[in-house]
């Protein structure tokens, strides 16, 4: 569809709490994709309100997403950046999806047992034909990429099941897309559990550092990071949290692990400790300052959304009415 250019697609949930291990594992390096693919990000309030949302809230939190996405430095200009609610050839594709998707393979998905037993007042179908939309999303622009992180490795997946499928009946429809998971290497732990990832729904707001937290909240958050009994700034085995500090360092100052214990010898933990808190407030202080400057302006913000949809609207209605062609839906 785009000649000789590879598509890249990935959906982000409209929620302005993205965390350093977000910005480190992902957001920061969108800029070397739109290099080597036509990228498409999509705020993805649709799923969001498969669990209840207060609508004020899913509005402002849908400006701040894409406001702190261009913050982290997604030019708009090179990459496509809308709201999926605005092109309404996703509503439509998932539907049809949901007819050639089967009941069991919905059953199965990790994400719906957990998330049903987590809502278990509200098991809506929507929660279950999530990933049916998420596959319309992915496969209404020819996708050949989807960066994602593992836990939705299994929605990709299925995303290939169901292009497979409809391919087998209906030829040459939907391009087949490969997922890609973020190398572990540049997992973020939690500050609370270095054993867990860094999740921005932990309920422990000293476990996870976000973009927008402020200088004095992120040091005071490092400073309490959990280590171990030690005295010795190293990078080893069962030193989780150690580890996890060293990584961080490393990811915000471009040094070495090697680098970083010599420059720690002879250190405590407490030093440490401040030097990352700073390193990390040092590097959001600009982003932030832009996502402030971003948000400040809803018109342009609009705009840009507008932009966004228009250019997405066009590859979407391509696709979705060659679905429509082949499944026999009479054309005007
Ligand atoms: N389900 C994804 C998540 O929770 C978000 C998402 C929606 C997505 N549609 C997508 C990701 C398409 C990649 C591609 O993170």
């Amino acid at each position: 569809m785009f000649q000789d250019q590879l598509v890249s697609y990935s959906g982000v949930q409209p929620s302005g709490n993205l965390t350093i291990g977000n910005y480190l594992g992902a957001i920061r390096n969108f800029s070397t994709y739109s290099e080597k693919y036509k990228c498409f990000y999509c705020v993805v309030d649709e799923h969001a309100i498969t669990v209840r949302q207060n609508p004020a809230e899913l509005r402002r939190r849908t400006y701040e997403t894409l406001a702190l996405y261009m913050a982290c430095g997604l030019d708009p200009d090179k990459n496509t950046l809308y709201v999926q609610s605005h092109v309404h050839e996703h509503a439509e594709l998932a539907w049809i999806l949901n007819c050639y998707t089967m009941f069991g393979e919905l059953s199965r998905m990790t994400q719906f047992k957990d998330k049903s037993s987590k809502h278990s007042d509200n098991i809506n179908a929507g929660l279950f034909t999530y990933p049916t939309l998420m596959a319309a999303d992915i496969l209404l622009y020819q996708t050949d990429v989807v960066p994602v992180g593992i836990d939705q490795k299994q929605h990709v997946e299925l995303c290939r099941d169901i292009a497979e499928r409809f391919n087998q009946l209906y030829p040459c429809t939907f391009t087949v897309p490969e997922p890609i998971i973020a190398k572990s290497g540049m997992k973020i732990m939690s500050l609370a559990d270095p054993t867990k990832k860094m999740s921005k729904s932990d309920e422990n707001v000293n476990a996870v550092v976000y973009i927008l937290d402020d200088r004095d909240t992120i040091i005071r958050k490092f400073k309490r990071a959990v280590t171990d009994s030690e005295t010795c700034v190293r990078f080893a085995e069962g030193k989780d949290g150690i580890n996890n500090l060293i990584s961080i360092y490393s990811c915000f100052t471009g040094k070495s692990f090697d680098e970083i214990e010599k420059e720690f010898a002879g250190k405590g933990y407490g030093d440490f400790k401040l030097a990352v808190g700073e390193v990390c407030a040092d590097a959001l202080s600009p982003v932030q300052e832009k996502f402030r400057e971003l948000l400040s302006d809803k018109a342009a913000l609009e705009a840009q959304m507008r932009k966004g949809a228009e250019e997405a609207s066009y590859y979407a209605r391509r696709t979705l009415g060659k679905v429509q062609k082949k499944l026999g839906f009479v054309k005007l």
